[in-house]
């Protein structure tokens, strides 16, 4: 495993796609409600990149058909968008990556669109927290495990469970570069944190069981039992005293 660290003027380049990627989030979770399609909200964020003279990471990635993933209530991550309409009671998942000047940004959130049962909102604040948790575990000298443990004992404290099959990863001027970052693990294990890594940490809980499948689009992922999922993801840096979140708003 080869963990790129990034030098100062690198992490400026991150700097700049990651403020883009949390520019374009936030416009995009500002526009949910109850009757539109999650085409409409990717087309937004279609335009928000051309507007940015960046280009959407995800698009064409592995053959990823659109800008954004935007996945609804039993959807994990990697949601097509489409025509489905966003419904009061959705918890809807968005996903999205701006590539810019060599660098790649990715940040996800989950939206509750007029939800009212307390187990979907105990589910999204747990990964709200499983996030932010992460987020204090990063430090240099501090083991990537340490990251993982984080996750995954935040998410079990609410009850949820954690996806196993799908990781966050490191990022810069690849989206996917080592380390794979997993949610669940007994800490203390694997490279240590060094100063000008750059990591995307994305927590993926279920509230019932952890298994997922993929639909025959080949790029859905659901819950196996059709309880509902949430999904955050930064993308941060592994600097002195601590960490910078690069995609924070
Ligand atoms: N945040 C996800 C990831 O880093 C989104 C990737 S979607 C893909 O894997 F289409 F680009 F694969
Ligand atoms: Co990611």
């Amino acid at each position: 495993m080869k963990i790129p660290l990034k030098s100062a003027s690198e992490l400026e380049g991150m700097r700049v796609s990651c403020r883009m990627t949390a520019e374009v989030l936030s416009c995009v979770a500002a526009a949910v409600q109850p009757g539109v399609a999650t085409g409409e909200l990717d087309e937004l964020a279609k335009k928000m990149i051309a507007d940015m003279r960046a280009r959407p990471s995800f698009l064409g990635y592995r053959g990823y058909p659109a800008a954004m993933c935007i996945s609804v209530n039993d959807e994990v991550i990697h949601g097509i968008p489409g025509q489905r309409v966003i419904m009061p009671g959705d918890v809807v998942s968005l996903d999205v990556g701006v590539f810019y000047n060599g660098f790649h940004g990715d940040s996800a959130t989950t939206v509750m669109v007029g939800v009212t049962d307390p187990d979907v909102i105990r589910l999204v604040e747990a990964t709200r927290r499983a996030l932010s948790a992460a987020l204090d575990a990063v430090r240099p000298g501090a083991r990537l495990s340490d990251v993982s443990h984080a996750i995954e004992t935040t998410a079990k404290a609410s009850g949820c469970s954690v996806v196993r099959e799908f990781v966050g990863h490191g990022i810069g001027r690849e989206l996917h570069e080592d380390p794979q970052v997993p949610n669940f693990g007994a800490a203390g294990r694997g490279p240590m944190l060094r100063s000008g890594m750059t990591l995307a940490i994305e927590p993926m809980v279920n509230l019932g069981r952890p298994e997922v499948s993929v639909l025959d689009d080949k790029w859905t992922v659901v819950t196996r039992d059709g309880l509902p999922s949430a999904h955050f993801e930064h993308t941060v840096a592994v600097v002195e005293g601590g960490v910078e979140v690069l995609s924070a708003v």
